[in-house]
């Protein structure tokens, strides 16, 4: 029988709206990190494992949903996700994740509960295995370590 740590594991990483633009946007809030040192620092700690990541940025709506999607038939088994702003009013990206019915975790860099009143409903946090905010780059590989430990079947 094939032992559980050898499976492949395929990881998709989605970064919505305006993630493009760490390390120039807001960095009192977000920091100077960007989106390539993020990719750049999980690729790393998955390297010698069987854990492949897929990453995907949209500023668009839609095309956050497609991708989310593609994830029910293209061998994804976790996805990790900051929906960004879509967080606080995306009911069609909720159903998507909903639909495909992939584990996740929601991480933000930003504590979304000290901010902005707003910013404290998310529509996909009671969907989520866990969810991480306010641990800046962290939370991404903190969300990385358990997707990684988490048991697929
Ligand atoms: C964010 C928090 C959201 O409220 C905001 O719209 C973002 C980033 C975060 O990572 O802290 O764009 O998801």
């Amino acid at each position: 029988m094939e032992v559980e740590s050898k499976k492949l594991k395929n990881i998709l990483i989605v970064h919505g709206p305006n993630l493009n633009l760490l390390g120039l946007r807001e960095p009192e809030i977000y920091g100077a990190v960007t989106l390539e040192d993020i990719n750049r620092n999980l690729s790393r700690l998955t390297e010698n494992t069987v854990t492949q990541l897929h990453f995907y940025q949209s500023n668009s709506e839609s095309e956050l949903i497609n991708r989310i999607q593609q994830a029910m038939s293209d061998g994804t088994h976790f996805i990790i996700i900051n929906p960004a702003a879509y967080t606080h009013t995306s009911v069609a990206m909720r159903d998507a994740l909903a639909a495909v019915k992939l584990p996740f975790i929601e991480v933000h860099l930003s504590n979304i509960y000290s901010r902005e009143a707003f910013r404290h409903h998310s529509y996909f946090s009671d969907l989520a295995i866990g969810v991480i905010s306010g641990l800046g780059a962290l939370g991404y590989e903190l969300a990385l370590q358990y997707a990684m430990a988490f048991r697929i079947d």
